[in-house]
């Protein structure tokens, strides 16, 4: 072997236009990568060069990834970039997978810089799927936006990146790989962990084990079922529920990672996780959970396919949040849900007397609430849920958090949830989506309903459909000013807000990869205790039709109705 340090090369390269992070990073189909020269390195160069030469050099930065085609190739490539740009080690997942809360948890165990996560989340991934790159800070959460804004830039104005060709890792092996390299005086470490055991220690630390062991595997255990859809929370899950909790092998489906997770999409919800309802639906199982493809989101099922709201889900936890042993220890600071979310959680915060938080849609906003010391739970309609154990949603906390309210509670998902919609009212919950529209139409659609209902004359009309009328208290283009640091968000999503405390939210999704996504949020509020039951599709109707009509979506976009209803 040619024990010569290994070159450091700086390479020309050319800028491209549109390598703007979205609400959650960088995401484009995996051609994209694979077909313009330097579209990876280009991005990777941005988020080096972003960060403070004095910070970057000698510095820990962590990798992990969903597992999804072009993981290893990316990673290789980043391994050989952070190394010519001066970061002094590497901490990686094995195989390069580590799920998005473990790379939180990581960042902040090994006091890292930062963290770079690739993840297309819950698109399919495959070559024809997604791909996608996140920047994560020393806080263990998404960067903000003032960070993305700068990378954007960055990315605009390239002309070069450095990079250490010859430099390769093994992925496979546990331990530390060093490597010397042309004009530094210190070798550059890559160090491959297990984050299973990172994450599952931090775990350990919140949430009453032995309760949960007892409940899962003890005499007359109860019996879950958990699909982490090919995703990265594969061994996760294994480890945990069923080597550490004494779950049986039939816990857990889909627990070994795949590139193209299998053919679907690695989507917690009705229409992806079809097989997991359809095997709840059977009745031997009492609880179920799926996760996305890295594993940050989650699914909550009870006995017979009884399915939990994610925005009721967060509420679940906060009406209950005692019996989680980390919150008797550290007391609750506050709740925060994303604007879009159902009101739900503010029933149980007015009623529980803690500070509520609406923030705009996506996680980074938590993180500052958190590192401030003011939030504790919070949670997005999207399948995200979290605390402020680590600063990303976290899938398997949510699923960890609901068997402790049931070992506790003892009672099944569906009489829990039951109960709380009688006790606080329900919140009737439904998203449209509208898939692939022409950006164009999509953008004039926005703005003409925005001159609309923010005009005068808007609050106060009222819409009736039937029998049901719907008065209009107010109307808006929701703004968010960050309580801790003052920044201002503008342009979040358009809502209006009826009399009832019902909502209907339009906006536009900031993830999608190609075109856009018109997303409609409808949150109708029910305290009649003979109507908490009821079918929410039945309860929502009018609302829908209300919005439609307001909108005039399906005309304004050539569609005839959403791609998927949630
Ligand atoms: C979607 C969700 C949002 C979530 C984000 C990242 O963003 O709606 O709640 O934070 O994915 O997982 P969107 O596509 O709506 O911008
Ligand atoms: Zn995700």
């Amino acid at each position: 072997m040619d024990d010569s340090p290994l070159q450091v090369l700086t390479l020309p390269t050319a800028p491209y236009p549109d390598q703007r992070p979205g609400s959650s990073g960088l995401r484009r189909k995996v051609f994209v990568f694979q077909s313009k020269r330097n579209y990876l390195h280009n991005f990777i160069q941005s988020i080096f060069s972003s960060i403070d030469l004095r910070d970057r050099q000698g510095s820990t930065m962590v990798v992990g990834g969903d597992g999804r085609y072009f993981n290893r190739t990316a990673i290789g490539v980043i391994v050989q970039m952070a190394a010519a740009n001066g970061v002094g080690r590497l901490v990686i997942g094995h195989h390069g997978i580590m799920s998005t809360p473990a790379v939180s948890c990581v960042i902040r165990k090994y006091k890292a810089i930062g963290g770079i996560v690739l993840t297309a989340s819950h698109n399919p991934g495959g070559p024809d799927g997604d791909f996608g790159i996140k920047f994560n800070t020393s806080n263990g959460g998404p960067a903000q936006e003032t960070v993305t804004n700068k990378i954007f830039q960055l990315s605009r104005t390239i002309e070069e990146f450095a990079i250490c060709p010859e430099l390769s890792v093994d992925l496979a092996t546990l331990g530390k790989q060093m490597f010397d390299l042309e004009n530094k005086f210190k070798p550059f470490t890559v160090e491959i962990v297990d984050s299973v055991e990172s994450y599952a220690n931090m775990v350990r630390n919140i949430f009453d084990f032995a309760a949960l062991k007892e409940m899962l595997s003890g005499e007359n255990h109860i019996k879950i079922r958990l699909d982490a859809m090919h995703g990265a929370l594969g061994p996760y899950v294994k480890r945990i529920l069923c080597e550490e909790l004494g779950c049986p092998a039939n816990s857990a489906m889909n627990c070994v990672p795949l590139e193209d997770f299998g053919g679907q999409y690695p989507d917690p919800n009705l229409t992806h996780a079809a097989d997991l309802m359809d095997t709840m639906r059977g009745g031997q199982y009492d609880f179920g959970a799926a996760f996305d493809g890295d594993g940050d989101r989650n699914m909550i099922l009870g006995k017979h396919g009884f399915f939990v709201n994610p925005s009721d889900s967060v509420a679940v936890i906060a009406a209950n949040i005692f019996s989680i042993p980390y919150f008797q220890h550290s007391g609750v600071r506050g709740y925060a849900r994303s604007m879009p979310t159902s009101t739900a959680l503010d029933r149980v915060a007015k009623a529980t007397k803690i500070e509520l938080y609406e923030t705009p849609t996506g996680w980074k906003f938590f993180g500052n609430l958190m590192d401030a010391g003011r939030l504790s739970l919070c949670g997005e309609e999207s399948f995200g849920t979290g605390s402020d154990h680590i600063r990303e949603k976290d899938g398997l906390w949510a699923v960890l958090a609901w068997l402790s309210i049931l070992a506790t509670r003892r009672q099944s998902v569906e009489d829990i949830m039951k109960e709380h919609w009688q006790k606080f009212g329900r919140n009737f919950y439904t998203r449209y989506d509208y898939e692939e529209v022409d950006l164009d139409a999509a953008c004039e659609m926005m703005e003409d309903l925005e001159m609309f209902i923010v005009d005068k004359s808007f609050a106060g009309q009222r819409f009736a459909v039937g029998e049901k009328v719907y008065q209009v208290e107010r109307a808006d283009n929701f703004e968010y000013s960050d309580p801790v640091d003052g920044t201002i968000s503008r342009n979040q999503g358009l809502r209006i807000i009826f009399c009832d405390g019902s909502r209907i939210i339009y906006r536009l999704s900031g993830t999608g990869s190609t075109r856009a996504t018109v997303r409609i949020y409808i949150d109708g509020y029910e305290t009649d205790p003979d109507k908490v039951f009821q079918d929410p599709q039945a309860m929502l109707a009018s609302l829908v039709t209300i919005a439609l009509k307001i909108s005039q979506l399906h005309n304004r976009t050539g569609r005839s109705g959403p791609s998927v209803i949630t």
